[in-house]
């Protein structure tokens, strides 16, 4: 497999209120091969929110690059930003951000029309997509008539629908109990080999490292080895 994604010597500071600066992020550098499930590991405040939105696009780094799928992502315009994310990556969030007057099959099928797919091929692909994560008895309802573990299924049937090359997870799991948190992570597994999707996500729980291919650690802003 390839390197899809590099990140090189990564900072990234926030001045806050009182003018004092906080470095977030301080000359960080990976690498994600492609059809993996990378987790970034790290304490609450260590970086790990920032280092995912820096590698999918949604902040720039102060300092360094990042070099996804060959095109140096942090040097392109905020439109073209725009465009890579909408076909190329999806993110997945701990508290879901689903539509909550949308049905699980709408909240999917309105991902996939936001992606520009044709009707017929939208509603293929969100039943498949909401049947791969289990939920072909659950379309019709919505998120408020749902399980937390079942909105988040949601959310990644949502995330893979219009076949990304990367879904960026962050602490994906934090708000679901352990098996339903393993569940989740199963399914990231079962997209990775079917449809060969890259995995990168956040997490502080070891259950969900132990089924990772690639284990990074964040302590305050810096990759420890
Ligand atoms: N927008 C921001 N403004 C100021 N400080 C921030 C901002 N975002 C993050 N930080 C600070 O950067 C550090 C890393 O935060 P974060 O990436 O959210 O960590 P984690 O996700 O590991 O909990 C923390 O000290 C946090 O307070
Ligand atoms: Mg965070």
């Amino acid at each position: 497999m390839s390197v899809i994604l590099k990140a090189s010597g990564i900072s990234r500071r926030f001045k806050i209120g009182d003018g004092s600066i906080v470095n977030a992020l301080q000359g960080v550098d990976l690498e994600v091969e492609g059809g993996q499930l990378v987790c970034l590991r790290g304490r609450s405040g260590s970086g790990k929110t920032t280092l995912i939105n820096i590698l999918g696009a949604l902040d720039k780094p102060d300092e360094g690059n990042v070099v996804f799928d060959g095109r140096d992502i942090t040097s392109l315009s905020s439109s073209q930003q725009d465009a890579l994310r909408r076909h190329d990556m999806a993110f997945v969030f701990q508290s879901v951000a689903l539509m909550s007057a949308m049905t699980a099959y709408e909240n999917v099928e309105f991902a996939l029309r936001l992606a520009g797919v044709p009707l017929l091929q939208r509603k293929q692909r969100a039943r498949e997509c909401l049947t791969r994560v289990g939920l072909e008895k659950r379309m019709t309802h919505r998120p408020g008539e749902l399980s937390g573990g079942e909105q988040q299924r949601v959310a990644i049937a949502r995330a893979v629908s219009h076949k990304p090359k990367i879904v960026f997870a962050d602490e994906p799991t934090a708000a679901l109990d352990t098996p339903t948190g393993m569940a989740v992570m199963k399914l990231f597994r079962d997209f990775i080999v079917s449809e060969g999707l890259t995995v990168v996500m956040t997490t502080h729980d070891e259950a969900m490292m132990e089924l990772a291919d690639k284990v990074y650690a964040l302590e305050d802003g810096k990759l420890s080895v």
